[in-house]
């Protein structure tokens, strides 16, 4: 069984809950007992400051973007978070300047593989999330050449729907330098029953993705706004089983885990011990 399984949370149109739904999956896996880490490959920071608040880089302290400049391993970037299991490789403004300096270097798509190739403690966690900028850039690339799988979290809503078709002609375009690469799925957020449209979406794209497209849904939350303010995962800024972000990332990670199991072959059961 490969340890750890690499996904990259992707989607080029930008508010999709690319980092929200990366934070609180993470977080879920990791109340399930699992070893998580989240990279923050985003200059936005978002991730970064969800988790642990944001961070300035610091004269003469190696940040991220220093290990990419320089294709060197991770593990001096991994922090805890107050999760148990959860922990983060956080970014630095200057990350803003990463797709510049990938430009020119050799192998420029498989530059974050070969950081984490070189991350020696990569082996403790059985999965590894990366957040990604709302763009189709270079940094994006990085990270879905060193991923296993992509997730693709998307607005229910009619443009986000159209865009999902230029998504997968980019993923396509990878494809020689990703052989391996798989698709997770595609999970619909900011969901309201009561909303028409949201329906429609769903329907249409049941319809065109199949199994594809997740069961579970992320539904319209207002808790979920807060809690990045606090620096809380939704399950302990809502405290409650009940919690509608509880309830929703539980059975996102869980209906992710049974299509987990399915490809990996007994995934469950290896990683149970
Ligand atoms: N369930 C929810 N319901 C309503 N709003 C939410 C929910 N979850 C998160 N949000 C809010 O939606 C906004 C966009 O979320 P998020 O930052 O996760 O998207 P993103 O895809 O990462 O954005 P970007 O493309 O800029 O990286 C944020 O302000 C966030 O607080
Ligand atoms: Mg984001």
């Amino acid at each position: 069984m490969r340890k750890p399984i690499i996904i990259s949370v992707v989607n080029h149109k930008g508010g999709c809950l690319k980092t929200t739904l990366t934070v609180n999956l993470a977080a879920a896996l990791a109340r399930e007992g699992k070893k998580v880490l989240a990279i923050d490959l985003d200059a936005q920071q978002n991730l970064t400051a969800s988790l642990i608040g944001p961070v300035a880089s610091v004269d003469g302290v190696p940040t991220l973007f220093d290990a990419l400049v320089d294709e060197t391993g991770l593990d001096h970037l991994i922090t805890e978070t107050t999760t148990k299991g959860l922990d983060v490789i956080p970014v630095t403004e200057e990350f803003a300047g990463a797709d510049l300096s990938l430009v020119s270097a050799v192998g420029r798509e498989s530059i974050m593989k070969g950081c984490l190739k070189q991350t020696t403690r990569l082996d403790e966690y059985d999965f590894v999330f990366i957040d990604n900028p709302p763009s189709i850039s270079l940094v994006v690339m990085n990270s879905l050449v060193a991923s296993d799988y992509f997730l693709v979290p998307c607005s229910a809503d009619y443009l986000p729907m159209v865009g999902l078709s230029l998504l997968g002609d980019s993923i396509a375009k990878i494809r020689r330098l990703a052989p391996h690469l798989q698709s997770l799925g595609v999970v619909l957020t900011l969901y309201s029953r009561n909303e028409r449209i949201c329906r429609q979406v769903e329907n249409m794209l049941r319809t065109k993705l199949n199994e594809n497209l997740f069961e579970s849904k992320i539904r319209v939350n207002t808790k979920a706004k807060s809690a990045p303010s606090v620096k809380k995962t939704i399950f302990d800024y809502e405290k409650s089983e009940k919690g509608r972000g509880t309830e929703d990332y539980t059975a996102l990670a869980e209906e992710a885990l049974v299509r987990l199991d399915e490809r990996e072959g007994g995934f469950r059961k290896v990683a149970n011990g």
